[in-house]
């Protein structure tokens, strides 16, 4: 029988993300020292079966109907496809977000196993600045990534830039006119603390109104009706393309939060800012039931706080950084 993972505050929860390695493959400055990170042992991870195991429960249990697979990078994993496969099989909307560098290799084999949709992270258009952002001279392969991306059929293509004040602020509307050129959806992502180094300060948020008015000099931008996902959309009004805005920290969209998360070695999160997570791994190592792991993630679940409390002073950054969460 399916039940409904609801919270505290009526918001019911479809939508699961799963890190499936917090290894990368970049190095980017927002997400990881540069000296790199202690990477989790390989015996701490999910293993492919572990990860169907809790999957099945959030889908068959919970009704469950979006997964996306994170990391880290997840196109690090070895025989990703297979996992596609698996998770394809329960029959939900199954996306991935990437740095895309490995999609010119894999994109065609992800698609035939299933996998729907993808989203690409790229927060610089120019070589240099893209090096020093990322650590790793890949922009090309970055941009034969998207193009292969699209070329597979993956539909829509979307494009996460995150917009960090004083370093690529200006690159706002060569994005969007990117998009335009290449069909895919750009996404206007406001930066937020969760960085490795901390150099996250409030003025360094490049805000929707902001990232708008920069867009508005360029373009005409018609509204689109706004769902549970975190993308506020508008559309170009001469038909071609449409643009999304990720506000986090200046509106919140925590009230219509649909999210949970699973990291790769197993702890289950009810935000991306949670300070505590559950312990899903050893149930699943203990010889704990299904029931006893769904109740494990529906008490979680009951427990979540209202939103994140980016702006306030008693906001606590959590542990982990970015590269283990998964965004
Ligand atoms: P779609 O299903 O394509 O809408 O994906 P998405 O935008 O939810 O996922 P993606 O991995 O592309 O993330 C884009 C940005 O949204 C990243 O910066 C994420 O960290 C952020 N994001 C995703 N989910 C949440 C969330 O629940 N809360 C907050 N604050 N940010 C989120
Ligand atoms: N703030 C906002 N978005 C971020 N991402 C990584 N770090 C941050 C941050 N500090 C984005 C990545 C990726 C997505 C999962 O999260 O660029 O597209
Ligand atoms: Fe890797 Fe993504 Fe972190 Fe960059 S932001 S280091 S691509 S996990």
């Amino acid at each position: 029988m399916t039940t409904a993972l609801v919270d505290g505050f009526g918001r019911v929860h479809r939508d699961l993300r799963i890190s499936v390695t917090d290894r990368c493959n970049f190095r980017c400055a927002y997400c990881m020292p540069e000296e790199g990170m202690q990477w989790q042992r390989r015996e701490d991870l999910l293993t492919f079966e572990e990860i169907e195991r809790v999957a099945r429960i959030m889908v068959e249990r919970y009704g469950v109907d979006g997964i996306r697979l994170t990391g880290g990078e997840p196109t690090v994993r070895a025989k990703l496809p297979v996992l596609v496969e698996k998770l394809a099989a329960l029959g939900v909307d199954l996306a991935m977000t990437t740095n895309g560098v490995s999609m010119p290799l894999l994109a065609t084999d992800l698609k035939a196993a299933g996998l729907r949709r993808v989203n690409i992270s790229l927060d610089s258009l120019r070589a240099d600045r893209f090096e020093e952002l990322t650590r790793r001279d890949e922009l090309d392969r970055v941009l034969d990534g998207i193009d292969a991306a699209v070329a597979a059929g993956f539909e829509p293509v979307k494009v996460n830039v995150v917009v960090m004040k004083g370093i690529n602020d200006d690159e706002v509307v060569d994005f969007a006119h990117f998009g335009r050129e290449r069909g895919v959806t750009v996404r206007f992502i406001e930066f937020m603390p969760l960085d490795a180094d901390e150099v996250w300060n409030n003025d360094r948020v490049l805000t929707q109104d902001e990232i708008l008015a920069t867009l508005r000099t360029e373009f005409e931008l018609e509204p689109i009706p706004r769902t549970t996902a975190p993308a506020t959309r508008w559309r170009h009004a001469d038909g071609r393309g449409e643009i999304g805005v990720v506000a986090s920290v200046s509106q919140s969209f925590c009230d219509t939060c649909d999210r949970v998360r699973i990291t790769a070695d197993g702890q289950f999160r009810n935000c991306l800012f949670a300070t505590d997570e559950t312990d899903v791994r050893s149930l699943l190592r203990d010889g704990s039931s299904d029931d006893v792991v769904a109740d494990a993630l529906a008490r979680s679940v009951a427990s979540k706080w209202a939103g994140h409390q980016i702006n306030q002073v008693h906001f606590i950054r959590p542990r982990r950084s970015m590269s283990e969460i998964g965004g």
